[in-house]
């Protein structure tokens, strides 16, 4: 019922060169085969680029971009808006990952008012929500992780909300090897879709994706997704080799 979503966030890595060097590449095994949505997730800088060979080439390839500020345009020296994104047929926008929450400090406060943007301007906002490694051993993990959905939901409308993604990303997983065991991970989505129905409806719980996200690669990905409530990955280092994004997409 819902179709399974496997997204590239390639982070800050890629120059718009080998991003038509790698897209080519991966089309060229990848032959359009696939049984579910896939979308890469370039730098700014190379959504330019990505969208060409995408078209060019007719690949079946959504793309997405990594952040994207909420005001539609004007004096905000290096910020990028739906507008500049969707001119380049991006369809999805990664908000509130944990690097962006870590290092830009970006709270679930700017992370709502950008989903609402986002729904605005047509686009479909990729979720980002996840747990440190303190607050996992301390159990508190699922008060955590619901806290900030609910934050970064707060009046986002009905309507809207089916179109969301929603990635779960214990942040102690990414880019560090360690994956959460499936049946955890599977908890705390199950948890998110139990939240959504009590804050929309079952219906819209039932539609919304839940990816996975943290250290997802080839070996991992068939585990991971026999779970019931994980609808696909966001996949970091794993989606910059061609050959490993293209394993994880044919688990
Ligand atoms: P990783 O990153 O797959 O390299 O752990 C995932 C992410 O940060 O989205």
């Amino acid at each position: 019922m819902r179709k399974v979503f496997i997204a590239g966030n390639w982070k800050m890595n890629m120059t718009h060169l080998e991003t038509m060097k790698f897209l080519e590449e991966f089309g060229f095994k990848f032959g359009n085969k696939n049984k579910c949505d896939i979308a890469v997730c370039p730098p700014f800088t190379a959504l330019r680029s990505a969208m060409t060979v995408i078209n060019d080439d007719n690949l079946e390839i959504k793309l997405g971009a990594q952040n994207m500020y909420f005001e539609t345009k004007g004096a905000f020296t290096g910020e990028i808006s739906p507008d500049m994104l969707k001119a380049l047929n991006v369809e999805y926008v990664i908000l509130g990952h944990s690097e962006r929450r870590q290092y830009f400090n970006e709270t679930d406060k700017l992370i709502n008012k950008k989903v609402k943007a986002v729904f605005e301007n047509k686009l479909k906002p990729i979720l980002c929500i996840g747990e440190t490694i303190d607050i996992r051993e301390s159990g508190r993990e699922k008060e955590f992780v619901i806290g900030q959905l609910t934050d970064c939901l707060d009046s986002v409308d009905r309507e809207d909300i089916v179109n969301i993604t929603i990635a779960y990303e214990p942040i102690w997983a990414i880019g560090t090897g360690k994956t959460a065991t499936s049946e955890d991970a599977n908890n705390m989505c199950s948890a998110i879709r139990a939240k959504i129905a009590e804050l929309y409806s079952s219906d819209v719980a039932n539609a919304v994706r839940i990816q996975y996200g943290g250290s997802v690669k080839p070996s991992n990905i068939s585990e991971l997704m026999n779970m019931p409530d994980i609808d696909g990955a966001l996949v970091g280092g794993a989606s910059l080799k061609a050959d490993d994004f293209l394993a994880i997409i044919n688990y």
